[in-house]
């Protein structure tokens, strides 16, 4: 074709490219494509020479793909174009373009066939009306005034204004078009997220709403200080989303004091310890393997390195904590701030029994709800307010917020923690994200969200059950939470091995020490498991079983290095995904 496109009997072309990726995600883009190339050949073939565009979109959609055409060219019912004759003398639409596209609307990979001269044009797919028509008048205008531009979609002409933009980088290219790499790498990424069963305990999906505040202007703005206190001018919006977060997270949890400015958990920890501790001060918190955080005082953190911590566990028989043994030790060491919370502790937190043992020893009670701050918040675990000092957080895990944190406290102590974390510890917070947890916690606070945490509950106890009935030890014999800790000692496998294998057949979790465990953190004996992800798509506890059940086949296969029995589960887990809507990807 004299304008670089290539015309629709090189569609094989497509599927030869998509079939030379090669890897799991991208043999479902082969698949696509493959159908694609079907309603090619049937157009090539004759068989459907003028298509309704009605009936080529619906063919396309019905595959996942996207139909892209050039006004006045065929399959435009209404302004019929030049047509190109195949091989037989029959003719074909000669500018028809059909490719998998993601449900962003970005094209899947770098489809090197389509010229660059026209991409602008073909990145602009009809606009659906939500009657399912298209507003081809409003596209046709739209592919006009894209039709003009440079190819590479940067600027106008290569003189005055347009020629400036470009050499002073204020031209604006979408992602795909500026960094073509990138584009693909996150559209493989959501791939990733959509086709496998996600078990990380500390991760989620966001909903569409915090992804979509998250990739805001508000990334833009330096606000130093917090709201009506800036040093930065053009506060006023800024002032009030962060007033908006505080309010709502002050509602949400019930508390008098909230910050929403840390950058994330391990920073408002760090904040923490600057607000209430000088070095060398004697902190006490749970041990890293024991199912603790890093920044609750272990030997590798800053927290350990630059305080006195000491550190409490779980009773070997129980895999819980000894309330007594917490006692014990808060005595004898009289730490100044006592962490409670961590990172695995598939148990509920007696907050009420840290509280007294803090007040006892007059230290400040930090109750570090990171893992289940949305449990907390949909009534799902008892809330710490009332009897910790201060409360740390995460947003990110059961909360459903973006990566960021929040301390919340009771008004005296409200100073001393915002001073820590501006100007202590941080410069200016991320709007971006300020918007987002706003966002999260208006969506945390519907009554609904108290159904999804007692939901994300029910599906790690039917997990736990699931598991054990398959022989799997449970630390503390099962959970009260979103988390499973699983030793797989009598299972006779490491737990690194086991996590790499189960997400090669799609079962993304993470392998992890368990308390006493004689193995090195880098190869532990355990996995962790979390619920939270699998409940954000909707699945139940039916699927929990389900999942139990192939963990332990995948564990099995692996030990027999039974690459069938990996692989048919594999392809069972793609099934399952398939059924359940990834929340933040349209459709
Ligand atoms: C209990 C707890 N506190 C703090 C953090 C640190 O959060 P971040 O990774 O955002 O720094 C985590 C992270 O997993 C956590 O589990």
């Amino acid at each position: 074709m004299t304008d670089g496109n290539v015309p629709v009997r090189d569609a094989g072309d497509l599927l030869r490219r998509a079939r030379r990726l090669g890897d799991l995600s991208q043999r479902e883009l082969a698949a696509r494509a493959e159908v694609s190339a079907r309603v090619v050949s049937r157009i090539e073939s004759g068989e459907t020479t003028a298509p309704r565009l009605d009936t080529l979109l619906s063919l396309v959609g019905a595959a996942g793909c996207h139909l892209a055409l050039r006004p006045g060219l065929p399959g435009d019912v209404a302004e019929p174009g030049p047509a190109a004759t195949d091989r037989a003398g029959r003719q074909f639409p000669a500018h028809l373009d059909v490719r998998p596209v993601d449900r962003f609307g970005a094209w899947w990979g770098d489809w090197p066939f389509l010229s660059t001269r026209v991409e602008k044009i073909w990145h602009r797919a009809p606009r659906q009306r939500p009657d399912n028509t298209f507003d081809l008048a409003r596209w046709r205008r739209d592919v006009r005034r894209a039709a003009g531009e440079r190819p590479d979609g940067y600027a106008r002409g290569d003189d005055g204004p347009a020629a400036t933009r470009r050499r002073q980088m204020t031209h604006d290219p979408d992602l795909r078009t500026a960094d073509a790499e990138i584009a693909d790498l996150v559209v493989a990424e959501s791939e990733r997220q959509r086709d496998c069963v996600r078990l990380i305990a500390s991760e989620n999906y966001v909903s569409r709403a915090v992804l979509e505040a998250t990739g805001t202007m508000l990334t833009n703005k330096y606000s130093e200080g917090y709201a009506g206190k800036r040093y930065y001018e053009g506060q006023q919006v800024i002032d009030q989303v962060e007033t908006l977060a505080v309010e709502r997270a002050k509602a949400l949890f019930g508390v008098e004091h909230a910050n929403v400015q840390p950058y994330s958990g391990s920073p408002a920890n760090l904040a923490v310890f600057l607000a209430f501790l000088d070095p060398g001060d004697t902190v006490m918190g749970m041990a890293l393997p024991a199912g603790g955080h890093l920044t609750h005082g272990w030997s590798v953190s800053a927290t350990g390195k630059w305080f006195r911590a000491v550190q409490y566990g779980v009773r070997k028989e129980t895999g819980r904590v000894d309330m007594d043994d917490v006692r014990d030790l808060a005595l004898a060491e009289r730490p100044k701030v006592i962490f409670c919370g961590g990172t695995a502790i598939p148990r509920t937190i007696d907050f009420p029994a840290f509280a007294e043992i803090a007040r006892e020893v007059g230290a400040v009670l930090v109750a570090d709800i990171a893992h289940i701050a949305g449990l907390v918040a949909g009534g799902a675990h008892p809330s710490p307010v009332g009897h910790a000092d201060v409360i740390s957080t995460t947003t990110h895990k059961t909360l459903r917020g973006p990566r960021g944190a929040m301390l919340m406290s009771t008004a005296e102590h409200a100073k001393a923690l915002d001073k820590a974390v501006f100007p202590g510890l941080q410069g200016g917070p991320h709007n971006h994200t300020t918007a987002a947890i706003a966002v999260a916690l208006k969506e945390a606070a519907q009554p609904e969200f108290r159904t999804y945490a007692q939901a994300i509950v029910d599906n790690a106890k039917a997990l736990a059950e699931g598991l054990t009935s398959r022989g799997f030890d449970l630390v503390s014999g099962g959970t009260d939470n979103h988390l499973l800790l699983v030793d797989l000692t009598t299972k006779e496998i490491p737990g690194k091995q086991a996590a790499k294998a189960l997400d090669r057949a799609g079962i993304e979790l993470n392998y992890n020490s368990v308390p006493f465990d004689p193995r090195k953190p880098f190869d532990p004996s355990g996995i962790r498991i979390g619920t939270a992800a699998v409940t954000s798509r909707g699945m139940t506890t039916a699927d929990m079983d389900t999942v139990a059940g192939w963990i332990d086949q995948v564990v099995e296969a692996e030990k027999a290095g039974d690459a069938a029995a990996a692989e048919k589960v594999a392809g069972e887990v793609r099934e399952l995904t398939r059924r359940y809507p990834t929340p933040g990807l349209p459709g």
